[in-house]
């Protein structure tokens, strides 16, 4: 169905183990990349990986966690000996179990702040601390993070989670101005509501939420991780080469920019 944009491509995909991450590893296997998942949930990233292998692609899971400096090393490292080498980096973890306590400036609980900023923006810096040096020491690479839509459009909730977002599209400029010159590229891919399978399996989405996002969206449906899943490739891919400091807003012209 895809062509093979991303042959032999060493890939590493990070928060990987459900949603988004699972599709874009599917994504990039299909279009000839090599793929590391890695995930804090292990099970997960390894059930996506047998998936990608049995489909005939070529693909394996590492055990990552982003509020732990030591395990991102050791993941990056993992996959790097396994891969022999790397090409490019997509950074799309989030811990989204607290989204729903992230109430606003007055009331949100400080745990919930940090831990939201120590995964989605922290854990974002060591994760690139370690894949840079792979990528310079093959001439260069892409690495594309995932951020969202709610870094921009300005929320009455979820004060930690659109923060550590605007931070992270921040960070990513800074990363694609200090090595551009040596052949990295970096880029964000924001979606907007994206309805995964494990959201739709968890039965906490009414149809009353889905209805409001919906009539935000000049569009027919809800935006899907395969959507999102298609720009990273994109990104991470040769098409991709001339791309450097942007902010993708994949949502359905849900936010228009
Ligand atoms: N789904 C949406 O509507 C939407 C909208 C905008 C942005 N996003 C962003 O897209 C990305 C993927 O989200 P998703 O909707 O697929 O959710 P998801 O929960 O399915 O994916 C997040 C992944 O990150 C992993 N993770 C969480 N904490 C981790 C840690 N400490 N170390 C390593 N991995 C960890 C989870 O296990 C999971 O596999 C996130 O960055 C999220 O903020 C999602």
């Amino acid at each position: 169905m895809y062509g093979n944009r991303l042959q032999d491509k060493a890939i590493i995909v990070i928060g990987s183990g459900s949603g988004i991450g699972a599709a874009t590893v599917r994504r990039l296997a299909a279009e000839g990349a090599r793929v590391c998942a890695a995930d804090i949930n292990e099970a997960g990233a390894k059930a996506v990986a047998d998936e990608v292998v049995a489909m005939g692609g070529e693909a394996f899971a590492v055990y990552i966690d982003l509020a732990d400096e030591e395990s991102v090393n050791a993941a990056v490292a993992a996959a790097v000996e396994r891969l022999g080498g790397l090409d490019g980096a997509h950074i799309n973890a989030a811990d989204l179990r607290a989204i729903m306590q992230d109430s606003d400036a007055l009331d949100v609980d400080l745990a919930v702040f940090d831990r939201t900023l120590a995964i989605n923006l922290r854990g974002h810096l060591l994760c690139t601390r370690a894949v840079l040096p792979h990528l310079l020491a093959g001439g260069g690479g892409a690495i594309v993070y995932t951020s969202s839509g709610s870094a921009d459009s300005g929320e009455p909730v979820r004060p930690s989670y659109g923060t550590s977002k605007s931070g992270l599209n921040a960070f990513m400029r800074h990363v694609a101005s200090r090595w551009g010159r040596e052949g990295i590229t970096a880029n964000c891919v924001a979606p907007g509501f994206t309805l995964t399978p494990e959201m739709q399996q968890s039965g906490q989405l009414s149809q009353q939420l889905l209805d409001g996002m919906m009539s935000r969206i000049p569009g027919r449906r809800l935006g899907r991780p395969e959507d999102i899943a298609g720009v990273a490739a994109m990104l991470l891919s040769e098409d991709g080469r001339w791309i450097n400091g942007q902010v993708y807003n994949v949502n359905g012209g849900a936010l228009m920019r």
